[in-house]
Parts: structure tokens; C-alpha cells; sequence
């Protein structure tokens, strides 16, 4: 879509809005969500105050020859704790952010872009006029403020650009960021803090020839998302961390639009999270490997106590099957990295090229992301907790809907992945997305049956069904069940062991075969709240749809 389109688009939609489409919409939403909120207001009090911009810049991504053009987001302070910004040095992400809870926290944020924007606090349970709807998208050289109380417990979380069309887009060139909340329960834990609670932001690009970022626009690559050809940890190619042996807090952040991970080290130690989306988990679970879908955090405790100096560990995604249709894996050959990979050497694959090709490593392919290297000895490791946080269990009977959970129905139509036979609408809201402020829900997300017809035709069963990254905007969410009983054994098998599904969560991931049940509390704030598909070629493509919550 070129560019003034999606411009005109956007204004016919906030105008639809306003005008007599919006009848589905409770009267309130029209005065509330339009104006554009462009100054402070007078009575909340600010702990913490930044100036945030996106634009246009230029990094040295690549080790040899031209910087690479990406978007940016730039950060400065204006009021608060020193510790609130942290650059990543070389990096094009955005500063993180470590927030406290109970913080007051205003942001202005000013689009240097020559195209619309809005930032979204991922995990963040905020008011609606600060959740970064895309409604809100501001123009170029127009600012936006957003003012919100951190209410989160301590955690690790992710914002970046929802901006209606251009998520996916805006994002791979550069507009995301990591934002970590703490509070006095945390603190009082002793984990490991500051040179030893490492970013670990996973994410996959694609570099043409000249160093710059190439996306396939094609409908087939959008239809199975986009795949990269390089891993890029923080937004660099440079992977290699040094490490004293100890204890260490590393936050995993999948960045990436469409790839999901299979995190494990290549010697068989098992991994340690302590942490999911939501925060901190009530103990340590300690798994052969996990996976992590798009937009899903966990918080890994490494620990290279022990480990004489000059020992490496590579971190590595392993190899996973079931996330594609099963047409495509077939394809795609070889369960290692090859398969797409190999035929690399036939030139760059746009979308339409040979089929859904994106020319990347595939889906479920094996390949390195990090090597920790332990560079100094030390006896200063603090020891893993074995109880973190107390975390009340969200059950059935807290909700009002038991026999009737709200359908999160997953489903691929030619050209066109949905929820409930939908796709986004601004405007729209069902009478199942009509959620009562302060209710207890319990919501059931599944693939649609028969939703195999279209484009790969006359292949039945399982279709096009893919993995989806369900993620649901304001207060994070329970799993109450995860029921894999669909699966074909071979992907079973090199999944199962992956899921943390304990703690707080505001991504899930879905798998072909999957269903799973989940409890979300929608208390505190009413207005418009989004759920959508997190593979951000499936949101723009208009896997997205919203909660009225009032
Ligand atoms: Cu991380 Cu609605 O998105
Ligand atoms: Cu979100
Ligand atoms: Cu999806």
C-alpha cells in the first residue's frame, strides 16, 4: 500500500468512527478516543518525564562497508532517576527503560518520520488513551503524550510501533525497544543487577548487498511471515558476551515478526527461567529448552559458576517442527537449516518469487544466537532463590463466563489470517468483545477447523494452520490449560517440553493442534483494548481485533 494511501486510510477510519458506522461503539468512545492527546495535563504529577522521538537513522549494523538506514527511536530525560534511560551502545533500538512500580510516568513522543506512528508499552497495564491503539497514530511532525502509573509487578517488557499497516514494517527497521519493571519484592530477592542483568533481544533481518534492510512485500511471505537470514542479538551482529562465572539475569526478548525460537545451550545444560511476559514466576522452572514466540519475554537465570575460564557456551535455537502448514514444511525440506538456506545461492526470494519463500533460515531451522564466554573467575555468585514471588492462581470460578469462555478462533483465508472469521476493523467490536469493567474472564484460543481451504487448496486437515503468538493488550493473563492433543506426534515431541505456562503471561503461543484456555482480569480501565496475532505480518494483515471494556 503506498504510503498516501495508508494516510487517507487512516483518517477515513478515525472519521468512521466518529460518523454513523460507529454504531456498535457505546457512545462514550467517540468523545474519548479521537482527540489526539498533544499536552500534559495539569493535575498528574510526573516522578518521571521523557522526551521520546522516532526517526530516520543510520547504524553500522554489518562489520564490513555501509552503515545500514533504520528507524530509531530516541530517548532523553527530562525528570526522573538517571537509571530510567540505558542506551544499548551500536544499537538501533530504542534506550531500555527501568521503570519502578508506582512510578507516574509522562512521555512525549514526537514522529520525525515521514510516515504515521504510534508507540505501544507492551505488557504495560495502562489507561487506553496510553496504550498506543492505533487510532492514536500521530502524523509526521505531530506529538503525542502519554501519562500512565506503572502498576506492573516487576518484569521484563517490550515496546514498539502499533501503527496501523506499518507495525511490521516500522518495527524490522528499527522502532522497539526493551522496558523493565522493579519493584520491593524483586529487590528484596537479591538477583543479580547491573553488569549481570544482561538484554538478550532476539531478532531476524535480511541485508541486500549495499548493507540495507531488504522486506519482501510479497502476499505469500506476509501470509507465513517474515523469516530472516541473519540473527541479530540487540540489534547487532556482534554475539559474543564475556561473562565472570556466576549467576546471571539475562532478559530474553523475541523482537522478531515472525520467528519463534527454540531456546537451548548446545551442551544439554538445562535452562532456568525466573521470569515470563508478566514477571517474575513463583519459582525457578528449569527446562531442556523453551520456546519463545514473537513478543514473548523470559527472564533465564545463567548460571557459569563452576566454569573454568575460557569455557564457551553457544545459546542456540534448535530445530522444532508443526509451526508452518504442513505444505510448506514439506517444502522446505531437511528438518536443519538448510532447506530454504540452501538455495539461497538462486538469489534473493521476494515474495512472489518461487512461491512463499522469504529466503531466510525456515522456521523450525537450527542455528547459534549467542556464545557466553566465561573471561574471569569470581566466588561472588549469589545463589538461585527457590521461592521468587507469590502469585495468586486465577481460577474458574473467579469468572463470570465458565460454560461460555469468549472464542479466540484462529483462522488463515486466502490472503487473509483472522480471529473469528474477522479481520481489524477500528470501528467494530462484537457483542463477545463486550467485556464489563472489573470482570474475570476465562478466554478459549483455538484454530478454526476448516479453515484449510485457499491457497495451498485440496490438502485437508490441518490446512493452512500455523503457529499464531496470541497477545492480548492491558492486564496479563493466566493459562489454564494447554491442551496439545491435536498435534502430529513428530511436532509434539519437539515441542513439549517448552512451554512455561506458570506465570504471568500477555503472549501465548499457539501451535497447530493447540488449544488453550486462559484467565484475564479487565479491571482498572475502560475503553478500546486490542488482541491480536504478534507475527506482525498476520496483525497488519488484519489478525487483530479489540475488547470494549466498560
Ligand atoms: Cu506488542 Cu498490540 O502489541
Ligand atoms: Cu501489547
Ligand atoms: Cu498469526
Amino acid at each position: 500500500m503506498s504510503q498516501s494511501n495508508s494516510f487517507n486510510r487512516r483518517r477515513f477510519l478515525q472519521y468512521s468512527l466518529i460518523g454513523s458506522a460507529a454504531a456498535a461503539l457505546p457512545n462514550f468512545i467517540h468523545a474519548q478516543t479521537i482527540p489526539i492527546k498533544t499536552s500534559a495535563s495539569p493535575n498528574f504529577h510526573a516522578d518521571v518525564e521523557i522526551e521520546f522521538t522516532a526517526q530516520p537513522a543510520q547504524i553500522k549494523i554489518l562489520p564490513q562497508g555501509a552503515n545500514t538506514h533504520v528507524f530509531k527511536y530516541d530517548a532523553k530525560l527530562i525528570s526522573g532517576p538517571v537509571q530510567t534511560l540505558q542506551q544499548i551502545p551500536g544499537s538501533y533500538l530504542g534506550p531500555t527503560l527501568n521503570f519502578v512500580k508506582g512510578q507516574k510516568v509522562r512521555i512525549f513522543f514526537s514522529n520525525n518520520l515521514s510516515e504515521p506512528s504510534i508507540i505501544h508499552w507492551h505488557g504495560m497495564h495502562v489507561p487506553q488513551k496510553s496504550d498506543g491503539h492505533p487510532m492514536y497514530a500521530i502524523e509526521p511532525g505531530q506529538r503525542f503524550v502519554y501519562e500512565f502509573e506503572v502498576v506492573n509487578r516487576a518484569g521484563t517488557n517490550f515496546y514498539h510501533s502499533h501503527t496501523h499497516e506499518l507495525t511490521a514494517t516500522q518495527v524490522y527497521k528499527g522502532l522497539a525497544g526493551l522496558l523493565t519493571v522493579t519493584d520491593d519484592q524483586e529487590q528484596g530477592l537479591a538477583l543479580p543487577q547491573g553488569e549481570y542483568d544482561l538484554p538478550l533481544v532476539l531478532q531476524d533481518r535480511n541485508f541486500n548487498r549495499q548493507n540495507q534492510l531488504q522486506y519482501p512485500h510479497g502476499m505469500h511471505s506476509r501470509m507465513m511471515g517474515f523469516l530472516g537470514s541473519k540473527i541479530l542479538v540487540n540489534g547487532r551482529t556482534q554475539n559474543l558476551f564475556e561473562v565472570k562465572s556466576r549467576a546471571y539475569r539475562v532478559r530474553v526478548l523475541n523482537g522478531s515478526n515472525s520467528r519463534i525460537y527454540k531456546l537451548a545451550w548446545d551442551d544439554g545444560t538445562p535452562l532456568t527461567a525466573i521470569g515470563t511476559d508478566g514477571g517474575l514466576l513463583a519459582k525457578p522452572e528449569t527446562r531442556p529448552y523453551i520456546m519463545l514466540a514473537p513478543a514473548e519475554r523470559v527472564d533465564l537465570w545463567l548460571d557459569f559458576s563452576g566454569r573454568p575460564v575460557g569455557t564457551k557456551l553457544v545459546m542456540r535455537s534448535l530445530s522444532f517442527s508443526g509451526a508452518m502448514p504442513p505444505m510448506f514444511e514439506r517444502m522446505m525440506g531437511g528438518n536443519r537449516s538448510g532447506g530454504m538456506g540452501r538455495m539461497r545461492g538462486m538469489g534473493r526470494m521476494h515474495g512472489g518469487g518461487m512461491g512463499m519463500m522469504t529466503g531466510g533460515i525456515k522456521q523450525g531451522g537450527e542455528f547459534a544466537i549467542a556464545t557466553f564466554k566465561v573471561t574471569q573467575q569470581t566466588d561472588d555468585s549469589p545463589t538461585l532463590p527457590k521461592h521468587l514471588v507469590t502469585i495468586p492462581r486465577l481460577l474458574e470460578k473467579h469468572t463470570n463466563n465458565v460454560n461460555k469462555p469468549i472464542p479466540i478462533g484462529l483462522s488463515m483465508a486466502p490472503m487473509s489470517p483472522r480471529i473469528n472469521g474477522k479481520s481489524f476493523s477500528m470501528d467494530r467490536v462484537m457483542d463477545y468483545e463486550k467485556v464489563e469493567l472489573g470482570s474475570i474472564k476465562k478466554i478459549k484460543i483455538f484454530h478454526e477447523r476448516g479453515s484449510g481451504h485457499g491457497m495451498m487448496g485440496g490438502m485437508g486437515g490441518m490446512g493452512m494452520m500455523m503457529a499464531h503468538p496470541v497477545h492480548l493488550h492491558g492486564q496479563q493473563y493466566q493459562i489454564l490449560s494447554r491442551n496439545m492433543e491435536g498435534m502430529s506426534q513428530s511436532s509434539y515431541d519437539s515441542v513439549k517440553d517448552g512451554f512455561i505456562d506458570s506465570g504471568w503471561k500477555d503472549t501465548v503461543l499457539v501451535m497447530p493442534g493447540q488449544e488453550i484456555e486462559i484467565i484475564k482480569p479487565f479491571q482498572d480501565y475502560q475503553g478500546l483494548f486490542l488482541y491480536h496475532c504478534h507475527n506482525l505480518e498476520h496483525e497488519d494483515l488484519g489478525m487483530m481485533r479489540q475488547f470494549y471494556v466498560g
